[in-house]
């Protein structure tokens, strides 16, 4: 893929995060994904690609935009591709709280796994852990495996899990081993990725989410060096049918960053919408102005531009003019 497209991508997660970032407190979820699924789908326009969604918005039935299969880009570039998220948090954005980003990987065709809509048991590490640790270990083996690769005390391991009754054992084991823990309400995208930026405190991200966030995340660890970890969690006949179907032979199996992001032909972007451990997120600011943070990485040379941007609104996208909420 043309690095160019690095630039043109983080344009997209901007527009989006600025939409839904205008429906921040305001108590509704749906009117923040909607706004920031449309924002990200009129931008993409204008991208120079030929891009198939292979994570969206859901199936083809059940989204009106950013479904899978959708053809994105002005079909004069590369056939790539999409993997998005456009706003991952809907509920912190609708409650006003950290964490939310707009999220795109794009790939070269057939890199990234089609994730099925369920959840997954997760593991994500920085570069300094890379390799070092195994989804199958139990998770005091995983914390003194990852205190001697960091030269630390198990005591002294940060680790940051979604604040879920489904993880009251993975909790109570972790305060068994006195390790600290960072809550996440909600966006584990951001919990997994922040594991790769020394300066959030995070040593690892562990439990449950759902498995297409995973595959954004494992993009974003790719370009960072990190490594991630799955196994999907079907719950039932129909979703173990489901994976097989994706081309799962055995749905169980650890996914390996191998499996979730085949090779390092990856451009993975984010925006901060709100607050978070490694972006800021939007700020309205007097004279119609707005201020973005974003992130946009390369996977091939490990590049890691941060950028921040000031644009004044309304903007204009192509044919359309986004107007705010
Ligand atoms: P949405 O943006 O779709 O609301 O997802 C937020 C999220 O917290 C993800 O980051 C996470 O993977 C998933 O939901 C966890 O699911 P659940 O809320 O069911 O535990």
């Amino acid at each position: 893929m043309e690095r160019e497209l690095a630039l043109e991508v983080v344009r997209v997660t901007e527009l989006a995060a600025l939409e839904s970032a205008s429906w921040n407190g305001k108590g509704d979820k749906n009117h923040a994904d909607a706004a920031a699924t449309s924002a990200m789908r009129t931008m993409f326009d204008s991208m120079s690609i030929k891009g198939t969604v292979v994570i969206g918005e859901g199936e083809m039935d059940e989204a009106p935009m950013l479904y899978i299969g959708e053809k994105l880009g002005n079909q004069q570039g590369p056939e790539v591709d999409v993997a998005v998220d456009p706003l991952e948090g809907t509920s912190l954005v609708a409650k006003g709280l950290n964490n939310a980003l707009s999220v795109i990987a794009i790939s070269n065709k057939g890199n990234l796994l089609h994730a099925p809509d369920m959840y997954m048991e997760k593991l994500a590490v920085g570069p300094a852990l890379a390799g070092k640790l195994d989804l199958l270990d139990p998770v005091e083996v995983t914390l003194s495996k990852a205190a001697t690769a960091l030269k630390k005390k198990v005591s002294d391991l940060s680790v940051m899990v979604l604040d879920r009754e489904r993880h009251q054992t993975l909790i109570q084991a972790l305060r068994d081993n006195g390790v600290r823990i960072k809550f996440l309400s909600d966006g584990d995208v951001e919990g997994a990725i922040a594991t790769a930026f020394p300066e959030t405190g995070i040593d690892l991200y562990l439990g449950s989410g759902g498995a297409p966030e995973g595959v954004l995340a494992a993009a974003a660890l790719k370009c960072l060096g990190g490594d991630f970890q799955g196994r999907l969690i079907p719950e039932n006949q129909i979703q173990y049918d489901r994976c097989v179907a994706m081309g799962l032979q055995n749905p169980l199996k650890v996914l390996t960053m191998e499996d979730l992001v085949g090779n390092d032909d990856v451009i993975f972007a984010a925006t901060g919408v709100t607050n978070g451990e490694f972006l800021k997120g939007v700020s309205f600011l007097p004279n119609q102005q707005a201020e973005t943070h974003s992130v946009v990485m390369r996977a091939q040379t490990r590049t890691i531009r941060f950028i921040k941007t000031i644009h004044y609104l309304p903007i204009k996208a192509g044919h359309h003019e986004i107007v705010f909420a």
